[in-house]
């Protein structure tokens, strides 16, 4: 769930690692440490809450050594506190391990170990991992974590330094990421790029049930079993600027800005106008049974499941194809029984989702094909899927996604678009299509340039404790995803409805406190949602319109509008959500919210 980063090379590695440990920030954390190693002893330090408070710990002390490993911890045993912060030691301090996950049958090792002796130090199951590796260590660091790793149950990426082995980081993975970095100033591993990023490009991705040891000349990777692996070296895509403000007070209102361009992204080479044709190289391996294919389910969570309730809709609209959506975390429990072809769709964004992982890990199981939409190169669902189609937005710092969510239905846009047009979608209508994806980057300008009229709009109303956000069909979803994304970031409680449900229940809600936001673009629901509209403003309840441009009918109706500009009703979502996610944005700045990192909240929520 949380951060890790390490390095071994030739510079200082005390800068390296806080630098790296503020990359990771946004995953979410409680506590944060670090272990630094010079070769005779290791410096070691940790602090409870913000990296900010390690810093202000070591700031004035001198930290010599270029091998060093640092956590950001997201307590899952043991409450936060700087007794339970990573990195932890054996009894002899000779071991320093820092850990990403849970070791599920830690009890039981640490009865056996205290049985021996052992005292521990803190409440976490991580500390178990320092004493079994000491104990299992003759001289090869690498084979005392393999035997270690033959031990324990459940997930882990972790990292590990000896003081009797200078200049050596051995790390290890489970069931929760780590990468590996090069340079030429020495090596690094992390639990995403993003921390490593200013330094490297050049990328290995450990896969489940592998070490690998990292000196400041070489690295090397091994399975479980003391295989030898050769991995090839990856260039991920992203920039240190990606991993910038650039000017703005927040990632996310970075990345709601950066929408037109990762809107572009997501279509860029991928498009044929003249056919009516997209082309999706990434699939091509699949595509013999994918165009047969007449069931597909979409898996995922969060914001990612509700660009899948989006893609339902459009592909009902563009294919012969039955679409289902499902919650990965409902899905991978229920009895799943599949019709012959039947492909899954797992939407997300950082590729390590534990619950849309074990959904397909189940899928296939079931005798699914699988794809995966995901952002992050070489994630766990990128690998673990037959084909698939990236993102290609760059990194999403914001704990609240917002570009991602408009990649993904651009890119689910394009998939359905393919599978109809090889159905029973005309050139004209496919020809139509490409034109209005075209003209979507444009659009999304137009409607950012809205951003102070959505500020002021915010600003009368984030006082309110309550939120209603409505939609139908394809705005459905967006109903849902504006109430969440208000929920993230300023701990405002809102609901998204489909708007046909206010009379069975909802309706009772409506008072002059309560803001609701009502998608309503001229589509062929438009006028249900008036009707809506109606029944709200005829109880005194405030609506904010999200509207076609030109539409002054709805601007007699409502308190607030705020206009797209139109388009297919299938592509209205990627306009409509904007709104949403600016208001959500605005109502955390007014209440002072840590807008990039929300309470509780975690960026890859990579455990169960
Ligand atoms: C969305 O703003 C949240 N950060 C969260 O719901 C997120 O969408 C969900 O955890 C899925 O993440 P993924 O796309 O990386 O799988
Ligand atoms: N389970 C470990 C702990 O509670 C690691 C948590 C994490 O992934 O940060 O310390």
């Amino acid at each position: 769930m949380c951060g890790i980063v390490c390095y071994v090379g030739r510079r200082q590695a005390k800068p390296i690692l806080l630098d790296g440990l503020k990359q990771l920030e946004y995953r979410g954390y409680d506590s944060a440490g670090l272990a630094v190693a010079d070769g005779q002893s290791v410096a070691y330090h940790r602090a409870l809450g913000k990296i900010v408070e390690l810093e202000r710990k070591i700031g004035d002390i001198e930290i010599n050594g270029t091998t060093g490993i640092a956590h950001t911890r997201w307590a899952t045993h043991g409450e936060p506190s700087e007794r339970n912060a990573h990195p932890h030691r054996d009894m002899d301090e000779n071991v320093y391990v820092i850990h990403n996950g849970i070791i599920e049958n830690f009890h039981i090792l640490k009865r056996k170990l205290e049985k021996k002796g052992v005292r521990f130090r803190s409440e976490t199951d991580t500390e178990v991992l320092a004493h079994l590796i000491a104990q299992n260590f003759e001289e090869d660091l690498e084979e005392a974590v393999r035997r270690t790793m033959g031990q324990v149950e459940g997930t882990f990426g972790l990292a590990v330094i000896h003081r009797k082995v200078p200049g050596r980081i051995v790390v290890a993975r489970r069931g929760s990421p780590l990468i590996l970095g090069l340079s030429k100033d020495g090596h690094f591993a992390a639990s995403d790029v993003s921390a490593m990023v200013r330094h490297t490009n050049e990328v290995v991705h450990l896969q489940d049930n592998e070490l690998a040891t990292l000196t400041v000349e070489d690295f090397s990777i091994s399975t479980a079993q003391a295989k030898h692996i050769e991995r090839s070296i990856e260039t991920v895509e992203w920039r240190a600027e990606d991993a910038e403000l650039n000017g703005f007070p927040h990632f996310m209102l970075k990345e709601i800005f950066e929408q037109p361009e990762t809107v572009e992204n997501a279509m860029r080479g991928r498009l044929e106008p003249g056919e009516g044709v997209p082309k999706l190289g990434g699939i091509v391996p699949v595509w013999e049974s994918l165009k047969e294919c007449r069931h597909i389910v979409i898996v995922a969570c969060g914001t990612s499941y509700y660009a899948g309730c989006v893609g339902m809709y459009v592909f009902e609209k563009l294919t012969e194809v039955d679409v289902e959506v499902e919650l990965a975390s409902e899905f991978r429990y229920r009895k799943l029984n599949f019709p012959a072809n039947t492909f899954i769709i797992a939407l997300s964004q950082s590729g390590e989702t534990a619950d849309t992982l074990a959904a397909i890990r189940e899928a296939k199981r079931k005798g699914a094909r699988l794809l995966g939409i995901v952002n992050v190169v070489g994630s766990s669902i990128a690998r673990e899927t037959e084909a698939g189609v990236y993102n290609h937005a760059g990194p999403e710092i914001g704990v609240a996604s917002t570009k991602i969510f408009t990649s993904q239905l651009t890119i689910l846009t394009l998939l359905a678009l393919l599978l109809g047009r090889h159905q029973n979608l005309s050139l004209t209508e496919g020809v139509e299509a490409i034109r209005a994806l075209q003209e979507l980057p444009g659009q999304i300008r137009s409607v950012l340039a809205q951003a102070n009229h959505i500020e002021a709009i915010a600003q009368k109303y984030y006082s309110a404790n309550n939120w209603l956000f409505l939609g139908r069909k394809f705005n459905y979803p967006i109903a849902m995803e504006g109430a969440l994304k208000l929920k993230e970031v300023s701990y405002i409680h809102a609901e998204g409805y489909a708007a046909g449900e206010m009379k069975h229940g909802p309706i009772a809600l409506i008072n002059p406190e309560m803001p609701t936001v009502a998608l309503a673009p001229l589509d062929d629901m438009y006028e249900k949602m008036v009707s809506n509209i109606q029944e709200i403003k005829s109880r005194r309840g405030p609506v904010i319109a999200i509207a076609t441009e030109g539409d002054e009918r709805i601007k007699e109706m409502v308190d607030d509008v705020i206009e797209i500009p139109a388009t297919l009703d299938y592509l209205n979502p990627i306009l409509a959500v904007i709104p949403c996610q600016l208001l959500a944005y605005y109502c955390a700045s007014f209440l002072n919210r840590d807008i990039d990192k929300p309470r509780n909240l975690a960026k890859s929520v990579t455990v169960e």
